[in-house]
């Protein structure tokens, strides 16, 4: 199998982004290989504030395939982790390392065990898409550390596999997963309609409302959108297909008044069904440049401050630069914020503090990325198990 002692660890680590739907996935017309019923389109967020970090070790002395998530060890056995091993697995290619005195041959990947350890930089299965950044990492460390040579839009259909989400992670900027029409799946895959520096100018500002994991799974979710609401058909038939091509056009010309009416409508039309947010009760709220992200952190900030005694930079995170973009520096501005100009004597703004539990700022993202730098391997190099257990 490989020269040299039979001690050896080899690692990778990479980093994946999370993204949110603009025009929305919701309903599989194929459960086990995750096909979804329309095409969507989201944006990849900055994996600075929300991203996963995963670190793939592979050694002789490992007995069997085991998973860290945040700290905690969870089984690995779950369908969809499989079918994207064994998918994986399947593409792996000969890795020499010289200076360890490694080589392992391609057919060697399947018999040896992996021990994975991945962490969320943001809340887990909160609404968040925590599991599209996990699952896309997963993929893409595998990847590194099996050198599969074929390209992210491949990977994407195989992080498909394991959440549908996933495969737009692939990619920063603006991502389209088309749908497809092959049975197999081979045609569902991701691709990059424009990187994050095309229209670079765009603040997200998310308001959690609560860390907690949703009751109800997304999967669940499209299971019951699907069998039980003719809503969703004539959605996904007649509504989304022209959406598509609108928000096409609106990146394009970065045409923020119809990029932001095409999402508002998009979201807007799971309300019509059921009246629940998407999944997850958490908002996010676009704005078109660093300015009018104040102006909305203004009010974001007066409707919902924090309970008293909360500090402001730990209620605002990520980008805290549209903290001084809305000129505030402290509580004492938060509390001094004025009613927001455009609310009414007989309407007026109402206060709900401690409703938020806190907000991320953030803006658009780079795509998945391996990470040289081993102190930020989460997994020990001598030993192949976690650095950090909680
Ligand atoms: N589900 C949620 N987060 C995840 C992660 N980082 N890796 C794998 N699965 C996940």
């Amino acid at each position: 199998m490989a020269s040299g002692t039979e001690s050896w660890i080899l690692m990778a680590t990479g980093r994946t982004p999370t993204n949110i739907a603009v025009i929305k996935y919701w309903g599989k017309r194929d459960e086990a290989l995750i096909l979804p019923v329309n095409d969507s389109i989201s944006v990849t967020l900055d994996p600075d504030h929300l991203s996963a970090t995963t670190t793939v070790a592979v050694s002789p002395t490992f007995d069997r395939d085991r998973m860290w998530l945040n700290g905690k060890e969870i089984p690995l056995s779950g369908d969809r982790f499989q079918s994207c091993l064994r998918e994986i697995r399947k593409l792996a290619d000969d890795v020499e390392d010289e200076k360890k005195g490694i080589r392992i041959q391609k057919d060697d990947w399947q018999k040896l065990h992996v021990h994975i350890a991945s962490y969320n930089n943001f809340p887990t299965a909160a609404g968040l898409a925590s599991s599209a950044a996990g699952l896309a990492c997963f993929v893409f460390t595998l990847a590194k550390l099996m050198n599969v040579k074929e390209d992210c839009g491949k990977l994407s259909s195989i992080a498909r596999q394991g959440s549908g989400s996933a495969c737009r992670s692939m990619y920063g900027g603006f991502v389209k997963w088309t749908m497809g029409k092959d049975a197999s799946g081979s045609d569902s895959i991701a691709v990059q309609l424009a990187s994050e520096s095309h229209w670079n100018d765009l603040v997200i500002i998310i308001a959690v409302v609560s860390s907690k994991q949703k009751e109800t799974s997304s999967t669940t979710g499209m299971r019951d959108s699907v069998e039980t609401s003719p809503l969703l058909q004539h959605r996904a038939q007649t509504v989304v297909p022209g959406r598509i091509l609108q928000m096409e056009e609106a990146i394009r010309n970065r045409d923020f008044a119809s990029f932001a009416r095409l999402t508002c409508a998009d979201s807007n039309q799971f309300h019509a069904a059921a009246y629940t947010f998407d999944a997850g009760p958490n908002s996010v709220l676009i704005a078109p440049n660093r300015k009018s992200a104040g102006l909305l952190l203004q009010r974001l900030l007066f409707c919902f401050p924090p309970p008293a005694h909360n500090e402001l930079t730990s209620y605002v995170i990520g980008d805290k630069s549209i903290l001084h973009e809305a000129g505030l520096q402290s509580m004492k501005d938060v509390e001094a914020l004025p009613p927001p100009p455009e609310s009414k004597d007989k309407y007026p703004s109402q206060k709900f503090p401690g409703v938020v539990s806190y907000f991320i700022c953030t803006r658009l993202g780079s795509g998945p990325r391996v990470l040289t730098d081993e102190s930020l391997a989460l997994l020990s190099p001598t030993t192949g198990l976690p650095k950090l257990l909680y």
